[in-house]
């Protein structure tokens, strides 16, 4: 006997108890790194106008947040620079006193179990708002390499605990890999970004980090969204030149290719809920249109079902308020 009556599925969820017991997938707090975007100057806390709640610290107020962030039980930070100068070399990427290597120092003084990532890219640094060089008009994959190189071994000196290329050079982790060596840092992991879409739905943050390309767009850098086998060769690529985590971004839009993923490889996996995401749901939630905690929980709950082991989301200091301590 196998049909109704005899099988009733609504017997497994007929009390709340019963339904935690058969739950299949869990969000925690401890799944969860937070970003944070940095400016140079002192006493600034900006907000960003199409991510409301998140903010552009000054370096003299990163202690207190990320007190405040690890409290809430948070275990990571992901940082972004936003230089006062831009090059076209995007020379305050990797200077070694540049924004986010302060920034790394601040925090680990502070807060020194934090773990600490870093976006390794140009795109916040250079003048024309490209992840690469530009050489005759063109990103220049090559050129670039160097420069990514230089900028996570500064971030490694600082004292960051992981460093996240998300420029989608060819190339990129084994470059970062050989200068971690060369310097000593083989302790230091790489999360690249492998799978990574050219998604409008960064929008927002491009508002945060004012990355906006000066002309053309990532596209010739940046996956196709109509690809999943493709996510499966970046990321294989990445990890055959020494990634130890890899990510897929943006999540939402995405959760198949998370999926792909996670069935072919066993690396620890993360997905970037990424700003455009955060923003529908905020701007939503603002028309009082959706219930922004049950939504916010049931998002983050689907990428992990999809199988991402690690979340990066601009919710993730709502959600440790939001979710039972255990
Ligand atoms: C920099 C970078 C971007 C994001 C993370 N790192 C922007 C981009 O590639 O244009 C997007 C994050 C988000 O939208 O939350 N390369
Ligand atoms: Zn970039």
């Amino acid at each position: 006997m196998t049909g109704f009556p005899q099988l009733r599925l609504r017997r497994l969820r007929r009390t709340q108890p019963l339904r935690a017991l058969v739950r299949e997938t869990r969000l925690e707090v401890g799944d969860l790194v937070y970003p944070l975007f940095i400016v140079e100057g002192s006493g600034l806390k900006q907000e960003i106008a199409s991510m409301p709640g998140i903010f552009r610290y000054s370096v003299d107020l990163l202690p207190q947040e990320v007190e405040e962030i690890a409290k809430l039980g948070i275990p990571g930070v992901l940082l972004f620079g936003i230089p006062a100068h831009k090059d076209e070399a995007g020379s305050q990427a990797y200077h070694p006193k540049g924004v986010v290597q302060q920034a790394i120092q601040a925090i680990k003084k502070a807060v020194p179990e934090l773990i600490v990532v870093t976006d390794v890219c140009l795109c916040e640094y250079t003048s024309h708002g490209h992840c690469g060089i530009v050489v005759d008009g063109q990103i220049n994959n090559d050129q670039t390499l160097p420069l990514l190189a230089r900028t996570a071994l500064s971030h490694a000196e600082a004292g960051a605990d992981i460093v996240a290329p998300s420029d989608m050079m060819d190339g990129r982790v084994k470059s970062i890999r050989e200068a971690l060596e060369g310097g000593g840092f083989h302790d230091t992991l790489i999360l690249s970004y492998a799978a990574k879409y050219a998604s409008a739905f960064f929008g927002p943050f491009r508002d945060a980090a004012e990355s906006t390309p000066q002309f053309d767009d990532r596209r010739s850098y940046q996956m196709d969204p109509a690809n999943w086998r493709e996510a499966l060769r970046e990321v294989e690529q990445d990890i055959a030149e020494g990634a130890d985590m890899v990510m897929v971004k943006p999540a939402l839009a995405y959760l198949d290719v998370i999926h792909a993923v996670r069935d072919n490889f066993n690396y620890p996996l993360v997905a970037y809920n990424v700003s455009g995401e955060y923003a529908m749901v905020k701007a939503a939630a603002k028309c009082g249109w959706l219930d922004e905690r049950q939504v916010t929980l049931e998002i983050l709950t689907a990428i992990k079902r999809a199988g991402a082991d690690i979340i990066i989301t601009y919710h993730a200091k709502e959600v440790a308020q939001w979710l039972p301590t255990t």
